[in-house]
């Protein structure tokens, strides 16, 4: 139980290898309502956020972009912090992971692993996905590409790879895994996650490889300076140094905010969280985060929304095309927590015109015209309310219920779709009432109308503050509400006892012009500069042409053929290429075509590769030789 009444929240630290986008936008914003929710429910509250600075992918990146690693990530960390204060997302503390006292707490915490024999040197043979920063655990499962195996998470190329590491003894905390899954069913929300977390888990847990020799960006490991720390052992403990861990000046924070409430993530770093995340802190002795809220993705087509994909929507166009408020409600009542959605302009467009213009805004709006046009803005709360208002008031009662429970359950989407049920009841309600017509005839009647839309709009207003915290401070306002909210707003709300003072205020929403997705995009088509090369890395790829003088299949693959290529004067070659499905050997014996001629040779099911074969996919993916328009020679290096 929470006896502290204390709320610590944490997003994911997002790697910094570009600007951040709308995913990344999203799981922060999840993290931001949860926490001005519990606010409102009096909590003390605790938003973590921050970026992921070491590994590999960062490393790549930053020489891409002929930069020092720190000051590759450094020019990033501004855009962050921008955006989350665009978004009004109120994060408490915002971390680094090349922070020193981070990178001194990870080592303390790899020191007392070691000495308790919980992390080990061994050596390290398999396959590396360095977009994930994770080594392949299902390896004999791996689809084989051309290049290597893809990834099982990322469906990306790996690299094998084979040094001396320090692992982490994962193996020993499997029962205590499953034991925690099993007395905390609430651990991992929602439960289709659970389910995946367990049968991995079951399937046989392997020491965690928490250390590299050939990457050199990373918090050097303690007392063996070979071996910097691998980039999941050093990121995950940011949610315990951020709070105080391993500082001693810092012990009290620490004791009052861990173990975390919730850690809001994505669904492609569900086993990082649900499995590595707490066996560390039970090797460690530490408490265990309560829960796990695992999103999923936002979508474009078929495809997740990536800063490594291409095909990102730049979040501050959307603010500032359709405005802060509008867009944090469409994230939170759009997206479904636990599914995929696809990203629409068009449903971006449909919220603001149906729910927020017609629906919110033209209650408020009607309401406060209709009582500047017979000179009324003070309004008392009636002795005895109407039948219709009661009715009303309790529907508002049994929203607060309602919106209460969905919000305990993570499902803000159905909490908005609830409330926009009771704002149609108190459109309906203002509507029947008919108080233009009162107004002329019944004064009484007329300011009773007004006050109970009012009590109404105070309730919608602390409801959704968590939401839209400007258009609600807006509404409250329009009703003399704004100043001096109460800390528990949320009891405040049930009496419908209050006076309003009225007060006339801009429209709130503006139905917006139509726009398309694709618009959307190419505002990102401007490359980032991470993703430049230069003129010195074009250099280094040397494509030859050769001609294919021989083919047949790889026995035991569905994908390979062996090709023998002659390279004229060069020589000739052998080069495995996965396009069986895409060409019949008739199609490819005597033709020409581009090869990657300096890639370094690599085995597949037991032959080498001495290059690599370049293709053209067409619209339906189906790959098209590059063959020179008029024959070359073989060996003619393209330039
Ligand atoms: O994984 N839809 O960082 P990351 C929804 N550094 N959410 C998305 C998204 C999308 N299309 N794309 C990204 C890392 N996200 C690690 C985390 S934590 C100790 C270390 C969100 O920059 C989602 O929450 O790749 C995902 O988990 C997070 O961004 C990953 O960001």
């Amino acid at each position: 139980m929470n006896t502290k009444n204390k709320f610590f929240i944490t997003t994911p630290i997002y790697y910094v290898t570009a600007k951040p986008h709308l995913g990344s936008l999203y799981s922060t914003l999840i993290a931001d309502v949860l926490a001005r929710w519990h606010k409102l429910l009096g909590k003390k509250t605790f938003f973590l956020t921050g970026t992921d600075e070491h590994g590999q992918k960062i490393a790549q990146a930053a020489q891409a972009a002929n930069k020092e690693p720190k000051e590759f990530v450094d020019q990033f960390i501004d855009a962050y912090k921008q955006l989350w204060k665009d978004y009004d997302l109120a994060y408490d503390f915002f971390i680094r992971t090349t922070d020193q006292y981070h990178v001194k707490a990870v080592q303390d915490w790899i020191i007392q692993l070691m000495e308790k024999g919980d992390i080990y040197k061994d050596y390290y043979r398999g396959w590396y996905c360095t977009p994930c920063e994770a080594f392949v655990v299902e390896e004999p499962s791996l689809d084989q590409t051309e290049q290597g195996p893809l990834c099982p998470v990322c469906k990306r190329v790996t690299v094998l790879v084979s040094e001396e590491s320090y692992f982490f003894r994962l193996s020993a905390y499997q029962d205590r895994l499953l034991a925690l899954y099993q007395e905390h069913p609430e651990f991992i929300v929602p439960k289709e996650r659970a389910n995946e977390v367990i049968s991995f888990v079951k399937s046989g847990l392997k020491d965690l490889s928490i250390s590299r020799t050939t990457v050199k960006w990373g918090i050097p490991f303690p007392g063996d300076a070979m071996h910097v720390t691998y980039v999941w052992a050093d990121a995950l403990n940011n949610y315990i140094t951020a709070v105080g861990y391993g500082q001693k000046e810092k012990q009290q924070d620490f004791a009052y905010w861990w173990p975390a409430e919730v850690h809001v993530l994505g669904k492609d770093i569900v086993r990082f969280h649900a499995v590595y995340w707490p066996a560390f802190l039970m090797a460690s002795g530490l408490a265990l985060p309560k829960q796990l809220l695992v999103h999923g993705w936002i979508k474009v087509g078929e495809q997740k929304m990536s800063k490594s994909l291409g095909n990102i929507v730049d979040p501050q166009w959307l603010a500032q095309t359709y405005g802060v408020d509008q867009m944090r409600y469409y994230l939170m009542r759009q997206m479904s927590i636990s599914q995929d959605t696809q990203f629409d302009i068009a449903d971006i467009e449909q919220r603001i015109s149906a729910d927020l213009a017609n629906d919110l805004g033209n209650l408020v709006n009607r309401m406060l015209v209709l009582a500047e046009k017979y000179n009324i803005s003070q309004i008392e709360a009636p002795i005895i309310w109407s039948q219709a208002a009661a009715d009303l008031q309790a529907a508002s009662l049994e929203l607060i219920d309602i919106y209460k429970a969905y919000m305990d359950d993570f499902q803000i989407h159905m909490a908005l779709s609830s409330l926009w049920k009771f704002i149609g009841q108190a459109n309906g309600y203002f509507h029947a009432q008919e108080p233009w017509k009162l107004a002329k005839t019944n004064t009484e009647q007329f300011v009773q109308v007004l006050s109970a839309v009012c009590h109404s709009l105070y309730t919608v207003s602390i409801l959704l503050s968590p939401v839209m915290p400007h258009k609600t401070k807006e509404i409250l306002k329009s009703i003399g509400m704004d100043k001096a909210l109460p800390d528990h707003a949320l009891k405040h709300i049930v009496e419908w006892n209050k006076s309003f003072v009225l007060t006339q205020i801009p429209t709130l929403f503006e139905k917006p012009q139509p726009k398309t997705t694709e618009t959307a995009m190419q505002k990102e088509e401007i490359m980032e500069t991470s993703e430049y090369i230069d003129i010195g890395d074009v250099a280094k790829v040397q494509l030859v042409v050769g001609t294919i003088e021989e083919c047949q299949e790889v026995p035991k693959s569905s994908k390979l053929f062996q090709l023998r290529v002659n390279f004229g004067d060069k020589g000739t070659r052998t080069v495995l290429s996965g396009v069986r499905q895409h060409f019949s050997k008739e199609q490819l014996i005597g033709k020409q075509g581009v090869f990657v001629y300096n890639l370094a040779p690599r085995a597949m099911m037991g032959i080498e590769s001495q290059g690599m074969m370049l293709f053209a996919p067409n619209e339906q993916d189906k790959l098209q030789l590059i063959t020179p328009e008029h024959p070359v020679p073989n060996g003619t290096v393209l330039r």
